[in-house]
């Protein structure tokens, strides 16, 4: 089964964006079993979770979700932290379960900038050099709904807007860094690639926009 034949078969929208294009590029069958560790920050319903079980036959899977009534959704494969992707103390508890850094983090989430950043911000160290991806979905969310992402959890300017102005300026002054990452831009989704262990990134000077 194809991964996108996984995102319909438990119909997470992720088929609709057809990211299974960029995470089928980046993980191929080889990289696929070597995969331990995989996060995902939003779960809803599980259908994700279990996209990844079926996907990455060697990893425990991770979750964090905002809202308890979605905790029954855990399973023998995958454990979900009830609470804020942004709260240190619910990915503080969350980093020590899961033992070792992570192959792959995805934030689908709140979609608010401030969160992106936090999350961004506790995790990157947590995510395994060189070739670990940690990807920010559903960068087009600010543009649908304008005003759901108009309030006191998006200070920040959108991720989308922050990635460019990475994109335009920075990664001439960054490159040699070491920690740096490198940014792969597929639809409403972005997938910061880590390369070698290098300091921990600066995620304020990163993204910042000015
Ligand atoms: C788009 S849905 C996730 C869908 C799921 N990843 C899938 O593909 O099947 C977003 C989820 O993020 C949760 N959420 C919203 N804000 C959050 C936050 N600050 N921390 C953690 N989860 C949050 C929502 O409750 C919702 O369940």
């Amino acid at each position: 089964m194809t991964l996108l034949d996984l995102m319909h078969k438990y119909q997470t929208d992720k088929a609709e964006h057809r990211f299974d294009i960029p995470y089928g590029f980046f993980f191929d069958e080889e990289r696929r079993g070597q995969v331990r560790s995989v996060l995902e920050l939003g779960t809803k319903k599980g259908a994700s979770l279990r996209v990844w079980e079926e996907y990455f036959p060697n990893a425990s899977i991770f979750g964090v979700e905002m809202k308890s009534k979605y905790a029954v959704y855990a399973s023998d494969r995958s454990r979900i932290f009830i609470g804020s992707q942004s709260d240190p103390e619910v990915l503080e508890l969350l980093v020590a379960a899961a033992g070792s850094s992570f192959d792959l983090i995805i934030d689908d989430g709140s979609h608010m900038s401030d969160d992106q950043v936090a999350s961004l911000t506790y995790l990157w160290r947590y995510l395994k050099p060189p070739y670990g991806i940690y990807a920010i979905e559903d960068l087009h969310a600010h543009v649908r709904f304008p005003e759901a992402y108009s309030n006191e959890r998006c200070r920040y300017p959108p991720m989308s807007d922050m990635l460019l102005r990475h994109i335009e300026g920075r990664i001439a002054a960054e490159a040699g860094q070491g920690g740096a990452p490198g940014i792969c831009v597929y639809g409403a989704v972005a997938l910061l690639l880590k390369g070698e262990e290098g300091p921990p990134l600066d995620c304020d000077r990163f993204l910042k926009t000015s």
